[in-house]
């Protein structure tokens, strides 16, 4: 199949395009900054630019597009909307320059952690999203990867195919052991709360990747779950990886001073976020991890 890849200089982008052209795809990268080697065919398009992304898409002709969109190489409040931005107007984008192009597929990628945080400590994809969650900046982030898929799955004549991935790890993530979170873990920089009950599910980006290439593969869509198979209470991963990384033991903090040193986010994925069900991209999509965090976190 012809398939066009946009974000295919990103982490999970660079992984998949080997897979992609392994299993006989003609694969074309949507890039924005042509310099960037690619190992593809390459079209130009900021996808925040529906003329440029048309063009780009018409001329690729393809049969599925993968949108591996994010500006989360920084953390900053900017790169959040920015992605936000990514996630709907990104998508709208794609969508139309897609239909357009004759294309059959999207394959698109969101997270599995937007969920709210109730009910079991791990959830399947049928458990509603946090979208008034009470920081500004998270509700933000939700509303986005509602609307995302709300387009995806909305759109006539297009399967759509949505992979909430969990929290990334692997080499340049967040958590590699030299990136920003990885490196704070290793000098115990991170407390932890008195009560983490909070569950985190991993995915380390070469499992992200592979999950895109079942669903281009497959002819069954919807919305998928795709993490490990080891969610993890922030009491027992935290402690963990700092153990692996040679740190010290995260220090403990009273519950009700934890945000204000971790932040809403980090204070909340230790204390309530919620961890993911896998069981429907296993047995619909045909896909499994290989690795878990226990055992890959500290090796990037
Ligand atoms: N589930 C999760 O935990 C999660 C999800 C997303 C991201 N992250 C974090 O974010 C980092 C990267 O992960 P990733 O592979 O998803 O993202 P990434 O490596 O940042 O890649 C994003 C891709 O989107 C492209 N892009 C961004 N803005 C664009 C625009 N306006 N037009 C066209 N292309 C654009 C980038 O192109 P350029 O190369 O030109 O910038 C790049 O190819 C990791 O550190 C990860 O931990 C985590």
């Amino acid at each position: 199949m012809r398939v066009v890849v946009a974000g295919a200089t990103g982490l999970i982008g660079t992984a998949l395009l080997p897979l992609l052209r392994a299993k006989g795809h003609h694969v074309t990268a949507l890039v924005r900054d042509e310099s960037k080697a690619v190992a593809a065919d390459t079209v130009v398009a900021d996808a925040l630019d529906p003329v440029a992304v048309r063009g780009a898409l018409l001329a690729a002709r393809p049969d599925v597009v993968v949108h591996q969109l994010t500006a989360l190489r920084q953390m900053s409040a900017e790169a959040f909307e920015t992605t936000a931005r990514l996630r709907t107007e990104g998508t709208a984008n794609l969508i139309m320059a897609a239909r357009e192009a004759g294309a059959a597929k999207l394959v698109v990628q969101s997270i599995s952690f937007a969920t709210a945080p109730l009910g079991d400590p791990v959830l399947t994809e049928d458990a509603p999203l946090y979208l008034d969650a009470p920081d500004p900046g998270w509700a933000r982030t939700v509303q986005a990867v509602a609307e995302m898929e709300r387009l995806v799955l909305g759109t006539p004549d297009i399967a759509g195919t949505i992979l909430r991935y969990g929290t990334l790890f692997g080499p340049q993530t967040q958590y590699d052991p030299a990136g920003p979170f990885g490196a704070m873990i290793g000098r115990g920089q991170i407390p932890i709360p008195s009560t983490a009950t909070g569950v985190t599910s991993f995915l380390h980006v070469q499992d992200a990747a592979l999950a895109a290439l079942s669903a281009v593969d497959s002819d069954v869509t919807g919305v998928f779950n795709i993490a490990d198979d080891e969610p993890a209470e922030g009491a027992t991963w935290l402690p963990e990886y700092a153990r692996l990384l040679g740190g010290p033991p995260p220090r403990q903090i009273p519950s009700d001073l934890a945000e204000k040193a971790l932040g809403w986010f980090a204070n909340y994925q230790l204390t309530a976020m919620r961890g993911a069900r896998t069981d429907r991209a296993r047995t619909e999509l045909g896909w499994k991890p290989t690795v878990s965090w226990r055992h890959g976190l500290a090796s990037g």
